[in-house]
This record gives C-alpha cells, sequence and structure tokens, in this order.
C-alpha cells in the first residue's frame, strides 16, 4: 500500500495540464470527496499500528503535493490566458493613441512664422546665450543705456560679456553679419528678463523678430507688412503707429491694434481704449547697418520685435503668463485641438 502512495506522489509531482478542465479532473481525482485520498484515509485503520506512522505521513505527503500542484497549474493557467487576451485576441477594438497637444506658445510661434513665409520671410535663429556686442553694442546700445542696466540683464557667471539676451533683436545683428541683402527673415526665440515674476511678467518669455533689408526700403513698407500681419493672425486690420524710442531704428514706433470694444473683456484688455500694443518697430538706424557691415547708403530697412507669449495670452485668454512655463497636463491638454 505504501508502495501504491508513492507512486501516486510520483505522478502528481509530474502531472501538467493543458487547461483548466485538466486540473479540476486531477483535482478530483485526488481530493475530491470521493478522491483517492479520501480512499487512503480510510484505509488507515486497516493498517498495522507498527506501519501507522509511516502510512500516514505518505498519505498527508500525497495529499500537500496534489494541493500544491493544483495551485500552481490553476496560477500558471490563469496569467497565460491574461497574456492571450492581451496579445492574442486580434479582433478586439483597438487601443486608442492620446494624441499630444502643441504647446500654446509654438502655436502662435508657426502662425507668425507661416504668415511671414508667406511673404518671402525665412526664419532664422541665433544663441540664447549672448555677448555684448550682438546684445547691445552692435544695435547702437550706448554704454549708459538703462537697458543695460543689471536689473534687467542676467550675466553669465561675473563675466560682463557674457548674458543670457535680453531681446531677439541680437538675431538680426548675427543675420547681417553673416548674410548681404536683400534681407527678409524673422526670428524667433526665447529671451531672459531678471524681472520679477508675475500673472503678467515672467524672467524669460518669447519675441518674434523681423528684419527687411534692401534697396529703397520705406517707413510705407513696414506700415503695410505689419497691417497685412495684424489682418492675418488677429482679423484686425486697423492700426497706428505711435512715435517711440528704440536706440537701434530711427524713427522707431510702437504699433497698436484696434481690438474693438465690443465685450467687457475688450474693455479690460485694453484699458478701455480699444487699442492694444503689440510690438515695436522702426526703420533700422544706418549705425547698426554700419556695425554689420552693410552699406547704409545704399541699403535701408526695417525691423520689428514682439512678445510671443502676449499674444499667446491674447489670443486664447489665459490669464496668467506663468501657464506657459508650468508644464501643468491639465493647462496644456486644453490645446489638443489647436494646430
Ligand atoms: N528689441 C525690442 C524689445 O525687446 C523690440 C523691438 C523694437 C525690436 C523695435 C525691433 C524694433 O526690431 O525695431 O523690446
Amino acid at each position: 500500500m505504501i508502495e501504491t502512495i508513492r507512486e501516486h506522489i510520483l505522478q502528481v509531482e509530474n502531472f501538467t495540464a493543458e487547461d483548466k478542465a485538466a486540473v479540476e479532473a486531477f483535482r478530483i481525482k485526488y481530493l475530491g470527496k470521493k478522491g483517492l485520498l479520501n480512499d487512503f484515509f480510510a484505509e488507515f485503520k486497516n493498517v498495522p499500528n507498527e506501519q501507522k506512522k509511516e502510512f500516514g505521513q505518505s498519505i498527508n505527503q500525497l495529499k500537500q503535493a496534489a494541493l500544491h500542484k493544483v495551485d500552481s497549474l490553476t496560477k500558471t493557467l490563469e496569467h497565460n490566458s491574461e497574456q492571450e487576451g492581451v496579445f492574442g485576441d486580434l479582433t478586439r477594438p483597438g487601443e486608442p493613441i492620446e494624441l499630444g497637444a502643441r504647446h500654446p506658445i509654438s502655436i502662435v510661434k508657426n502662425r507668425i512664422i507661416e504668415i511671414f513665409s508667406r511673404i518671402g520671410f525665412n526664419v532664422s535663429e541665433g544663441p540664447e546665450i549672448e555677448d555684448d556686442w550682438h546684445n547691445f553694442t552692435a544695435l547702437n546700445l550706448p554704454e549708459y543705456h538703462p537697458a543695460r542696466d543689471m536689473q534687467d540683464t542676467f550675466f553669465v557667471q561675473t563675466d560682463p560679456d557674457v548674458l543670457l539676451r535680453t531681446h531677439t533683436s541680437s538675431v538680426q545683428v548675427r543675420y547681417m553679419e553673416n548674410n548681404q541683402p536683400p534681407i527678409r527673415t524673422i526670428s524667433p526665440g526665447r529671451v531672459y528678463r531678471n524681472e520679477a515674476i508675475s500673472a503678467r511678467s515672467h524672467c524669460f518669455f518669447h519675441q518674434v523678430e523681423g528684419l527687411y533689408i534692401d534697396k529703397d526700403v520705406s517707413f510705407a513698407d513696414l506700415k503695410q507688412t505689419l497691417q497685412y500681419f495684424t489682418t492675418e493672425l488677429f482679423g484686425k486690420s486697423k492700426i497706428r503707429l505711435r512715435p517711440s524710442y528704440f536706440p537701434f531704428t530711427e524713427p522707431s514706433a510702437e504699433v497698436d491694434v484696434y481690438w474693438g470694444l465690443e465685450t467687457e473683456t475688450d474693455y479690460k484688455m485694453t484699458k478701455g481704449t480699444g487699442w492694444l500694443e503689440i510690438m515695436g518697430c522702426g526703420m533700422v538706424d544706418p549705425n547698426v547697418l554700419k556695425n554689420c557691415g552693410i552699406d547704409s547708403d545704399e541699403y535701408s530697412g526695417f525691423a520689428f520685435g514682439m512678445g510671443i507669449d502676449r499674444i499667446a495670452l491674447l489670443l486664447h485668454q489665459i490669464s496668467d503668463i506663468r501657464l506657459l512655463s508650468e508644464n501643468d497636463l491639465r493647462f496644456l491638454e486644453q490645446f489638443r485641438s489647436v494646430l
């Protein structure tokens, strides 16, 4: 009898099953009410006393082996069927792929690039870490100019010649140094200023610089170009140019777009005037052309510069500039449908 039990133990240990039904049949055979184990337990009383100990141990061993086998086979089969569910059933509906969203800064930047590329402007870029020449000196910014104040500029380490560019006008200089007119280029990029962070201003933001240099370029060309731009971007064609001052342009102007006074938001945005300031511009100062190796007797041109962040806030009715750099998915996901 003990021999028979030992054989069963071996059989149990070597048992394998293809499916759950086979495991269940195995379980009933050994552990069921009318199973072999109960038969062996019933046999116990007939076993001679001196063999009882060994016999008892064998049945327990068989019981443990059967329980363990049922348990491990069930687990393996469940695991396999899960895998089959994921990879095996090709008729299942596809997993939806989450589409990303473009950042509002990129959306606005791409629109600006697209609008200017239609009238022959290419895109140029320059470094964010600049030197004094490209950010200030070549742009006719005299040494005592307040924009050079430590308060506005981030210097890299203690070297006053290495700084984070405070505007994308530095790319104008680089472009003119490396290209001869005719020049039509826009330069989008990130700029840095040491300003207190609030809902309205940040210590880094984005600008697009525009530059047009050729023979006989006039202020009328500038105005027409800007009017085309505001019509395309905002759907507003009424603009005005207010005299202003920039060291790198002469004459210089601020550009306002007539936004209208139809809604309460229009009132708030335009402080009740209906006009919204969107950029600075002017005719490139002959000194700047000279600094960049362009003959100012032969060539003239215009330049302009605008903040992308501000335009993004305007166009998408975003209330706080800080949202643009916090990478909060709840904010970013809202731009999914915008290209
Ligand atoms: N660089 C100026 C700024 O950072 C913007 C600007 C004004 C750029 C007039 C120009 C310009 O090219 O002509 O505020």
